[in-house]
Protein backbone atom coordinates (compact mmCIF):
# COMPACT_ATOMS: atom_id res chain seq x y z
CA UNK A 1 0.00 0.00 0.00
CA UNK A 2 0.90 3.55 -0.74
CA UNK A 3 2.48 5.45 2.17
CA UNK A 4 0.27 8.88 2.70
CA UNK A 5 0.19 11.88 4.90
CA UNK A 6 -2.83 13.61 5.12
CA UNK A 7 -1.70 17.55 6.13
CA UNK A 8 -3.93 20.77 6.93
CA UNK A 9 -4.18 21.39 3.23
CA UNK A 10 -2.49 19.26 0.88
CA UNK A 11 -2.35 14.97 0.29
CA UNK A 12 1.26 14.02 0.11
CA UNK A 13 1.31 10.55 -1.42
CA UNK A 14 4.61 8.50 -1.53
CA UNK A 15 4.54 7.17 -5.51
CA UNK A 16 7.73 5.43 -5.57
CA UNK A 17 11.49 5.61 -4.17
CA UNK A 18 12.19 8.95 -6.47
CA UNK A 19 8.91 10.73 -5.87
CA UNK A 20 6.31 12.06 -3.88
CA UNK A 21 2.93 13.59 -4.97
CA UNK A 22 0.97 16.48 -3.26
CA UNK A 23 -2.48 16.87 -4.00
CA UNK A 24 -3.81 20.29 -2.97
CA UNK A 25 -7.56 21.33 -1.98
CA UNK A 26 -7.06 24.92 -3.32
CA UNK A 27 -5.70 26.00 -6.55
CA UNK A 28 -3.78 29.21 -5.06
CA UNK A 29 -1.89 27.06 -2.17
CA UNK A 30 -0.83 24.63 -5.25
CA UNK A 31 0.27 27.60 -7.19
CA UNK A 32 2.05 29.45 -4.94
CA UNK A 33 3.83 26.15 -3.67
CA UNK A 34 4.90 25.70 -7.14
CA UNK A 35 6.32 29.07 -7.99
CA UNK A 36 8.26 29.14 -4.29
CA UNK A 37 9.62 25.72 -4.60
CA UNK A 38 11.03 26.83 -7.92
CA UNK A 39 12.44 30.22 -6.75
CA UNK A 40 13.61 28.44 -4.14
CA UNK A 41 15.79 26.01 -5.93
CA UNK A 42 16.89 28.75 -8.41
CA UNK A 43 18.39 30.95 -5.17
CA UNK A 44 19.54 28.59 -3.02
CA UNK A 45 21.58 25.90 -5.03
CA UNK A 46 23.26 22.96 -2.84
CA UNK A 47 25.83 24.53 -0.70
CA UNK A 48 28.34 22.25 1.39
CA UNK A 49 29.63 22.72 4.69
CA UNK A 50 31.53 21.04 7.11
CA UNK A 51 31.02 17.72 5.49
CA UNK A 52 27.22 18.07 4.89
CA UNK A 53 24.82 19.40 2.03
CA UNK A 54 22.61 22.16 2.58
CA UNK A 55 19.79 22.33 0.13
CA UNK A 56 15.82 22.69 -1.02
CA UNK A 57 14.09 20.16 -2.39
CA UNK A 58 13.21 19.48 -6.56
CA UNK A 59 9.66 20.31 -8.09
CA UNK A 60 9.66 17.95 -11.23
CA UNK A 61 5.81 19.12 -12.36
CA UNK A 62 2.50 20.51 -11.60
CA UNK A 63 -1.15 19.75 -12.79
CA UNK A 64 -3.29 22.60 -12.53
CA UNK A 65 -6.19 20.08 -13.69
CA UNK A 66 -5.60 17.37 -10.54
CA UNK A 67 -4.00 20.78 -8.43
CA UNK A 68 -0.50 17.98 -7.88
CA UNK A 69 2.80 19.04 -7.54
CA UNK A 70 5.25 16.11 -8.16
CA UNK A 71 8.90 16.40 -6.72
CA UNK A 72 11.72 14.68 -5.58
CA UNK A 73 11.53 12.40 -2.69
CA UNK A 74 13.67 13.25 -0.30
CA UNK A 75 15.34 10.67 2.12
CA UNK A 76 16.04 10.65 5.72
CA UNK A 77 13.39 11.98 8.55
CA UNK A 78 11.78 15.43 8.88
CA UNK A 79 12.96 16.81 11.75
CA UNK A 80 9.76 15.99 13.78
CA UNK A 81 11.10 13.11 14.08
CA UNK A 82 14.65 13.95 14.85
CA UNK A 83 13.33 15.64 17.59
CA UNK A 84 12.92 13.01 19.11
CA UNK A 85 15.59 10.92 18.61
CA UNK A 86 18.39 13.76 18.05
CA UNK A 87 17.44 16.82 19.36
CA UNK A 88 20.60 18.46 18.63
CA UNK A 89 21.36 17.38 15.33
CA UNK A 90 18.11 18.91 14.57
CA UNK A 91 18.79 22.05 15.75
CA UNK A 92 21.76 22.37 14.45
CA UNK A 93 21.03 21.85 11.31
CA UNK A 94 17.99 23.81 11.44
CA UNK A 95 20.46 26.65 12.46
CA UNK A 96 22.80 26.47 9.92
CA UNK A 97 20.21 25.62 7.16
CA UNK A 98 18.51 28.85 7.91
CA UNK A 99 22.04 31.26 8.15
CA UNK A 100 22.85 30.22 4.96
CA UNK A 101 20.18 31.02 3.44
CA UNK A 102 20.20 33.72 5.04
CA UNK A 103 23.72 34.86 3.57
CA UNK A 104 22.80 34.04 0.06
CA UNK A 105 20.20 36.42 0.18
CA UNK A 106 21.42 39.03 1.97
CA UNK A 107 21.05 42.59 0.75
CA UNK A 108 23.08 45.56 1.37
CA UNK A 109 20.68 46.52 3.99
CA UNK A 110 21.24 43.49 6.06
CA UNK A 111 17.70 42.01 5.44
CA UNK A 112 17.12 38.92 3.50
CA UNK A 113 14.27 36.85 2.02
CA UNK A 114 12.48 35.50 4.24
CA UNK A 115 11.97 30.84 3.61
CA UNK A 116 8.45 31.51 5.71
CA UNK A 117 8.07 28.92 7.99
CA UNK A 118 11.25 27.16 8.58
CA UNK A 119 9.47 24.59 10.96
CA UNK A 120 10.06 21.25 12.56
CA UNK A 121 7.66 19.51 9.81
CA UNK A 122 9.43 21.45 6.70
CA UNK A 123 13.05 19.51 6.71
CA UNK A 124 14.28 16.58 5.91
CA UNK A 125 17.50 15.21 7.73
CA UNK A 126 19.56 12.36 6.21
CA UNK A 127 22.52 11.11 8.44
CA UNK A 128 23.93 8.66 6.40
CA UNK A 129 24.44 10.80 3.40
CA UNK A 130 24.59 13.83 5.58
CA UNK A 131 22.02 16.09 4.31
CA UNK A 132 19.71 18.97 5.09
CA UNK A 133 16.82 19.27 2.72
CA UNK A 134 14.32 22.07 2.98
CA UNK A 135 10.72 20.99 1.70
CA UNK A 136 7.94 23.45 2.11
CA UNK A 137 9.06 27.34 1.57
CA UNK A 138 6.32 28.96 3.32
CA UNK A 139 3.26 31.86 2.74
CA UNK A 140 5.89 34.18 3.39
CA UNK A 141 8.77 33.35 0.87
CA UNK A 142 10.49 35.37 -0.59
CA UNK A 143 9.23 38.27 0.87
CA UNK A 144 12.18 41.05 2.12
CA UNK A 145 12.71 41.35 5.93
CA UNK A 146 14.92 40.77 8.64
CA UNK A 147 16.29 37.32 9.40
CA UNK A 148 15.22 37.76 12.63
CA UNK A 149 12.00 36.99 11.80
CA UNK A 150 12.60 33.70 10.39
CA UNK A 151 14.68 32.60 13.22
CA UNK A 152 11.85 33.55 16.03
CA UNK A 153 9.59 31.57 14.30
CA UNK A 154 12.16 28.61 13.96
CA UNK A 155 12.75 28.64 17.28
CA UNK A 156 9.21 29.02 18.31
CA UNK A 157 8.86 25.56 17.04
CA UNK A 158 11.76 24.24 18.44
CA UNK A 159 10.24 25.10 21.83
CA UNK A 160 6.38 24.10 21.22
CA UNK A 161 7.68 20.49 20.19
CA UNK A 162 10.32 19.97 22.91
CA UNK A 163 7.69 21.12 25.96
CA UNK A 164 5.37 18.67 23.69
CA UNK A 165 7.79 15.51 24.52
CA UNK A 166 8.75 17.18 27.78
CA UNK A 167 12.17 17.93 27.18
CA UNK A 168 13.95 21.17 28.52
CA UNK A 169 13.67 23.41 25.76
CA UNK A 170 16.80 25.90 26.70
CA UNK A 171 19.87 24.08 25.85
CA UNK A 172 18.30 23.28 22.03
CA UNK A 173 17.54 26.65 21.60
CA UNK A 174 20.75 27.27 22.74
CA UNK A 175 22.25 24.74 20.20
CA UNK A 176 20.33 26.85 17.61
CA UNK A 177 21.44 30.11 18.55
CA UNK A 178 25.04 29.19 18.43
CA UNK A 179 24.94 27.08 15.19
CA UNK A 180 22.99 30.20 13.42
CA UNK A 181 24.97 32.84 15.10
CA UNK A 182 28.48 31.24 14.04
CA UNK A 183 27.25 31.87 10.32
CA UNK A 184 25.23 34.68 10.74
CA UNK A 185 25.26 37.50 13.90
CA UNK A 186 21.79 37.82 15.44
CA UNK A 187 21.02 40.96 16.03
CA UNK A 188 19.61 41.53 19.63
CA UNK A 189 17.42 44.75 19.15
CA UNK A 190 16.28 43.12 15.62
CA UNK A 191 14.77 40.25 17.62
CA UNK A 192 12.79 42.69 20.04
CA UNK A 193 12.00 44.48 16.39
CA UNK A 194 10.52 41.35 14.90
CA UNK A 195 8.61 39.50 17.80
CA UNK A 196 5.08 41.68 17.05
CA UNK A 197 5.55 40.05 13.46
CA UNK A 198 6.70 36.80 14.48
CA UNK A 199 3.87 36.85 17.40
CA UNK A 200 0.82 37.74 14.17
CA UNK A 201 2.58 35.12 12.24
CA UNK A 202 1.84 32.47 14.85
CA UNK A 203 -1.37 33.80 15.53
CA UNK A 204 -2.67 33.44 11.96
CA UNK A 205 -1.06 29.97 11.22
CA UNK A 206 -2.82 28.20 14.18
CA UNK A 207 -6.26 30.08 14.10
CA UNK A 208 -6.49 28.71 10.76
CA UNK A 209 -5.69 25.47 11.70
CA UNK A 210 -7.57 22.40 12.89
CA UNK A 211 -9.56 22.17 15.95
CA UNK A 212 -6.98 20.25 18.01
CA UNK A 213 -3.94 22.91 17.01
CA UNK A 214 -5.78 26.07 17.18
CA UNK A 215 -5.10 26.78 20.46
CA UNK A 216 -1.81 27.70 19.59
CA UNK A 217 -3.42 30.24 18.19
CA UNK A 218 -3.87 31.87 21.86
CA UNK A 219 -0.99 30.00 23.76
CA UNK A 220 1.78 30.48 20.70
CA UNK A 221 2.14 34.37 21.46
CA UNK A 222 2.77 34.42 25.00
CA UNK A 223 5.25 31.50 24.98
CA UNK A 224 6.90 33.32 22.27
CA UNK A 225 7.06 36.81 24.19
CA UNK A 226 7.20 35.07 27.85
CA UNK A 227 10.04 32.75 27.74
CA UNK A 228 11.37 31.90 23.68
CA UNK A 229 12.29 35.74 23.51
CA UNK A 230 13.86 36.14 26.54
CA UNK A 231 15.96 32.84 26.13
CA UNK A 232 17.58 34.09 23.45
CA UNK A 233 18.09 37.67 24.54
CA UNK A 234 19.95 35.64 27.40
CA UNK A 235 22.73 33.92 25.48
CA UNK A 236 22.98 37.18 22.90
N1 LIG B 1 9.52 15.70 -1.07
C1 LIG B 1 9.32 15.06 0.09
N2 LIG B 1 10.14 14.03 0.46
C2 LIG B 1 9.93 13.38 1.64
N3 LIG B 1 8.93 13.65 2.49
C3 LIG B 1 8.08 14.65 2.20
C4 LIG B 1 8.22 15.40 0.98
N4 LIG B 1 7.23 16.32 0.92
C5 LIG B 1 6.51 16.16 2.05
N5 LIG B 1 6.99 15.16 2.82
C6 LIG B 1 6.44 14.69 4.11
O1 LIG B 1 5.10 15.16 4.22
C7 LIG B 1 4.94 16.07 5.34
C8 LIG B 1 4.03 17.23 4.97
O2 LIG B 1 4.51 17.87 3.79
P1 LIG B 1 4.46 19.45 3.59
O3 LIG B 1 4.92 19.71 2.18
O4 LIG B 1 5.22 20.12 4.67
O5 LIG B 1 2.90 19.73 3.71
P2 LIG B 1 2.17 21.10 4.15
O6 LIG B 1 2.41 22.08 3.02
O7 LIG B 1 0.73 20.76 4.27
O8 LIG B 1 2.80 21.55 5.42
C9 LIG B 1 6.36 16.51 5.68
O9 LIG B 1 6.49 16.86 7.05
C10 LIG B 1 7.18 15.28 5.31
O10 LIG B 1 7.11 14.32 6.35
MG1 LIG C 1 4.78 21.75 5.88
Amino acid sequence: MKQVIRTNKATIEFVNAATVRKRFDDHRAMVRDWDSMRKLCEIFPPVQHNGWTYKSVIPIEFSEDTLTIVMERVSGVTGGKLLRSNPDLLTRSMGTWLALFHLRTENSDGQVLLYGDWNRNNVVIDEVQRAVTAIDPGPLFGVVANGERDFLLTAWSITIGALKLRRNPRPLLRSLGESYNSLRALNASKIREEADNASDLLFKKFNRSPVPIRYLARIGPHLLYRYVIPIILDYL
